[in-house]
């Protein structure tokens, strides 16, 4: 199967494209498909080729194997051969090496089971009112590069300038820019932990005349409906990541209409193939680039294509969208770090 698949692959271009688009590019990441067994047909102009999917393993997320199994039919031919052969698998700001490779492909060696990815799906509220009640506020470093990297943020966007905040955590991003003396007629600002948002408003700048925080899960409809009035910019920092690729798409269509015309929408999140995706271990992986971490959050790594096309799919202009390179440097604990971020600014015309 596989060599008769080898030539027609090698013998038809076109169908490069194809078989990319239609079974790897645009996989589904849901888990609870059921198991896929059998035959797809594709037929072009001058061939019929009949593609095995393999069998769908009790207890393992039927789509990820039939995501493997095509990465093993026709991975190789995704990656270009460099002139030691060694794969060439990467984008833009990363390329992997042999080692990181082998590292990725360890991780499908054993991926988190349907049942707990379903579960870790049902209690993400739980695993995140965890984290903060184990972590209080000492977990994210204040953002103070928010200004530098988005301008927006100064002012001008917008006649009331009214900012609203997505996955606040406990306001490592909004509070830097109060300290800065920056103006909002209106900061709204919301997260799924309810111990998050208990946090936030503790803290000494929290005004409740201008500051208004509340519990929300962004993926769901009418998941603004405490916001009164128009939005002028609206942050997706980090956040994303934390929610199961299947609801990408509603978060994104829920940020586009709070926002009012002309409004902003500003955006990082982790990268594909940054440091922290490459060094999780076999037995972490839900989902082509979703993973769980140890303390039942989790974590997805964004291509800048797939991140334009999603907020381009709801209405949004792409004003810019690309890799950064950053380093995590933790002197006290000996630690820096290059890191991968996409970072991106969209705006609702
Ligand atoms: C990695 S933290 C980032 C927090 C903050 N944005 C920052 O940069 O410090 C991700 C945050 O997203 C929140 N979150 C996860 N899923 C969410 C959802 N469905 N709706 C709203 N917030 C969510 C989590 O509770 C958590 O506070």
């Amino acid at each position: 199967m596989t060599v008769i698949f080898d030539y027609l692959y090698e013998s038809i271009s076109p169908l490069k494209h194809f078989i990319r688009l239609n079974f790897v590019g645009n996989r589904k990441h849901n888990t609870a498909t059921p198991p896929v067994v059998g035959v797809a047909i594709v037929a072009t102009r001058r061939w019929l080729i009949f593609l095995h999917f393999p069998p769908g393993l009790q207890g393992v997320s039927t789509d990820l194997l039939r995501a493997n199994y095509f990465k093993y039919i026709i991975g190789e031919r995704m990656s270009e051969p460099t002139e030691n052969g060694i794969l060439n698998v990467g984008h833009v700001a990363k390329r992997l090496t042999a080692e990181e490779i082998d590292k990725m492909k360890a991780q499908d060696s054993r991926l988190v089971s349907e049942f707990r990815a379903n579960q870790l799906e049902r209690d993400a509220k739980k695993h995140w009112d965890l984290f903060y009640k184990r972590n209080d506020t000492r977990f994210f470093k204040d953002r103070h590069w928010t200004t530098r990297e988005f301008d927006e943020l100064l002012g001008g966007v917008g006649s009331q300038n009214v900012l609203l905040e997505v996955g606040c955590g406990v306001g490592n991003f909004v509070y830097p820019l109060i300290e800065d003396g920056l103006k909002y007629s209106k900061i709204f600002s919301c997260d799924l932990s309810t111990r998050a948002i208990e946090l936030l408003k503790s803290h000494t700048l929290f005004d409740p005349e201008t500051m208004k925080a509340f519990q929300t899960d962004v993926t769901l409809e009418n998941c603004f409906s405490v916001i009164d009035c128009t939005v002028d910019i609206a942050t997706l920092i980090f956040v994303l990541s934390s929610i199961h690729p299947d609801k990408f798409h509603k978060v994104a269509e829920n940020l586009y209409n709070i926002l009012g015309s002309g409004g902003i929408l500003l955006f990082r999140d982790y990268g594909l193939y940054d440091m922290a995706q490459l060094r999780f271990k076999p037995g972490h992986k839900i989902s082509e680039n979703l993973y769980m971490r140890q303390d039942g959050t989790r974590s997805y790594y964004f291509s800048t294509e797939e991140v334009k096309n999603l907020f381009e799919s709801v209405g949004f202009q792409t004003l810019n969208c690309g890799y950064v390179q950053r380093r995590t440097v933790n002197l006290k604990e000996n630690i820096d770090v290059p890191r991968i971020f996409v970072q991106a600014k969209f705006k609702k015309s």
